[in-house]
């Protein structure tokens, strides 16, 4: 569309401009009758032609909606309407830059960046969350996708939220916190369902870090500080606002839910910006995530390939062992997220087979299940070069164990430049899909999404 040699901008990560509602989808298979809800899926979707150097994570926000009611489904997608989008379509053209290089010339009034609203989306408190985390949430309305504003938890929380908040799955608060480039660095939040904040607590991380994901179980909250450090000065400079200082190494701050302590780990420099989950057992943490050697922030290659990774923290003597799990690359990983914090036995990652290419120039062509119990993984594949996006797994109403359910994820189809959601068995990974439902047109590479039941 727009002439660029980006690679964010041509394909499939080249945005999908236009806003739109579609009844009854074509759909191969038939939609389970027990799913009654929507996923939501939400990625970066310039709407304007970036003016500067386009970075992945500095697109607007575009929700997609695949709703599933009695074996029918219909799609609806909608921009979320930012102030600093608004204040570009009042201006007919892009005003704001991105991660890598900072706008100069900014009207006045106008926010020092824009608050995206790209990364995930989740359903609380009775709205449509679209997060992003250099800022606060924007709140949706879930029927019509209408953006409402920014929520700020009653007016509780005034500084960023991270886009990977988690539920407890016993009590069905949300844990979250929030990162900035100046102290606190990091802060501890917690909110019951209704949007109550219930807990709010700085923690003295030592580095200003980009910190992109965080875990938790029952009694802990485990932050993990990578050495991609922020640089405000850079931005004046022309240079990136993330610098990988692998001198620093990584330093794991295990906070006890219970009393705020934090005990400090310390390992080697890498890059995670997924995890998959963690629990205890005795004195130790098991935490499972996807792990990069080093990221790179420079530009439009993240520098080296996510593999599924396993760390053990010892809390009785402080000591942290970790072991690759896996040689194919693993992203996006997603669990049954009943087991939020307890041991699991199944993790499902966007995936492919290790090859010499770059991360970021293939993308994925598989989804992967793992069982942590057995150390053996099936792959699901369609074919004809078609890619995966996250799989989110949804449980089956009624059920209560780990793998009743099913995995669903947007597919996007090189030859036909066309996507469906394509719904699979979880417990019948080698199966056939038992749905196919045809998007109305292509969706772009985003990053998460999350089933919200009806
Ligand atoms: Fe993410």
């Amino acid at each position: 569309m727009w002439n660029s040699d980006n690679p964010y901008l041509n394909g499939n990560y080249a945005p999908w401009r236009e806003e739109g509602d579609a009844l009854d989808l074509e759909v191969e298979g038939e939609i389970p009758r027990g799913l009654r809800g929507a996923l939501y899926r939400i990625g970066p979707n310039p709407h304007f032609k970036p003016r500067g150097r386009y970075h992945w994570f500095d697109g607007d926000g575009m929700v997609h909606g695949f709703i599933l009611k009695d074996g029918r489904a219909a799609y609806r997608n909608r921009y979320v309407l930012t102030d600093g989008l608004r204040a570009e379509m009042q201006a007919g053209r892009a005003l704001f830059g991105g991660l890598l290089e900072a706008a100069t010339d900014l009207p006045a009034g106008a926010p020092p960046f824009k608050n995206a609203a790209n990364t995930n989306i989740i359903g609380y408190a009775n709205w449509l969350l679209a997060l992003f985390e250099a800022s606060l949430p924007h709140a949706l309305e879930p029927l019509t996708l209408a953006t409402v504003g920014l929520y700020n938890f009653g007016g509780k929380v005034s500084g960023p939220v991270t886009a990977h908040p988690k539920f407890d799955p016993v009590s069905g608060d949300l844990l979250f916190f929030g990162y900035q480039p100046f102290p606190p660095y990091l802060t501890w939040y917690r909110a019951d369902r209704a949007g109550n904040l219930l807990d709010a607590r700085p923690i003295d991380s030592g580095l200003a870090v980009m910190m992109h994901d965080f875990v938790a179980t029952d009694n802990y909250a485990i932050f993990f500080v990578c050495p991609s450090v922020f640089r405000i000065e850079n931005l004046a400079a022309g240079k990136p606002l993330m610098n990988w200082e692998p001198q620093h190494g990584t330093r794991i701050g295990v906070m006890s839910r219970r009393t705020g302590e934090v005990k400090w780990f310390a390992a080697e420099a890498f890059f995670i910006f997924h995890f998959l989950n963690a629990y205890e057992e005795h004195d130790t943490l098991t935490v499972d995530g996807c792990r990069m050697s080093a990221l790179d922030m420079s530009g439009n290659s993240f520098g080296q390939p996510p593999f599924p990774w396993r760390w053990r923290l010892n809390l009785a003597d402080g000591s942290v062992k970790s072991e690759q799990l896996e040689d194919y690359v693993g992203e996006f990983p997603r669990l049954d997220e009943r087991r939020a914090g307890k041991p699991h036995r199944f993790g499902y990652l966007a995936a492919r087979a290790r090859s010499s290419k770059g991360f970021d120039e293939t993308g994925f062509d598989c989804i992967a299940k793992r069982d942590f119990r057995t150390g053996k993984t099936e792959f699901l594949k369609l074919g004809g070069g078609r890619m995966p996006g996250e799989p989110v797994f949804v449980p089956r109403a009624g059920t209560v164990s780990e793998d009743d359910g099913w995995v669903m994820s947007v597919w996007y189809d090189p030859t036909g430049d066309s996507s469906e959601l394509v719904i699979q068995e979880a417990g019948d990974f080698a199966g056939s899909p038992v749905a196919r439902i045809k998007a109305p047109h292509r969706v772009p590479f985003g990053f998460h999404g999350n089933w919200v039941p009806d």
